[in-house]
């Protein structure tokens, strides 16, 4: 069974995570950026406002295409509560992506709020299927245990 990771990282708590899942597996990794400029004073609020109201954005790269994958694998930080526009416009470009089984998880500094009902949403949006979707602290991604049970979690989901 093949499997990919798409995820968004900006200063790499995400990017940890999914490396030590794609480790576990022989998975392909694709990280996802954005590619807007941000002015560095409000840089935190724009951000927070747009993860916020679900907008997009322009990411490279800018689709994905995962036919060739069974079970896709998302991950994002929490922003304001919510996964990050990037990996919403990413979710939303993919190509290749319905009747998939997905996992998704984020990483946050201690308040995931909505993000785990919100990938949910996007995930059936896109027709994939919604396996198992987590959060972790941010305290806690070198964590061995941490990564056992996500490894556990998409071992789970391979199985169907
Ligand atoms: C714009 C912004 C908004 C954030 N909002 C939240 C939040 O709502 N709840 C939370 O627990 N952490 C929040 N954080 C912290 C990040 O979710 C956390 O540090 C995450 O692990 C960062 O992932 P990364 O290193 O892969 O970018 C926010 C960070 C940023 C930059």
């Amino acid at each position: 069974m093949k499997l990919c990771i798409i995820y968004h990282s900006e200063t790499g708590n995400t990017r940890y995570v999914a490396q030590r899942i794609a480790s576990a597996f022989d998975a392909t990794l694709f990280e996802v950026r954005d590619t807007a400029s941000y002015i560095q004073l409000t840089r935190f609020l724009v951000r927070c406002k747009m993860a916020r109201g679900e907008e997009k954005t322009t990411i490279t790269p800018a689709s994905l295409d995962v036919s060739g994958f069974d079970l896709l694998v998302f991950g994002s930080p929490v922003w304001a509560f919510k996964p990050t526009p990037v990996i919403h416009t990413a979710i939303d470009g993919l190509k290749g992506c319905t009747g998939k089984p997905a996992v998704a998880f984020s990483t946050h500094g201690g308040r995931s709020g909505q993000t785990d009902e919100t990938f949910k949403k996007w995930i059936e949006e896109r027709g994939m299927l919604p396996v198992a979707i987590t959060n972790i602290h941010q305290n806690a991604i070198e964590n061995d245990e941490t990564t056992k049970e996500l490894v556990a979690l998409v071992q789970a989901s391979r199985k169907g």
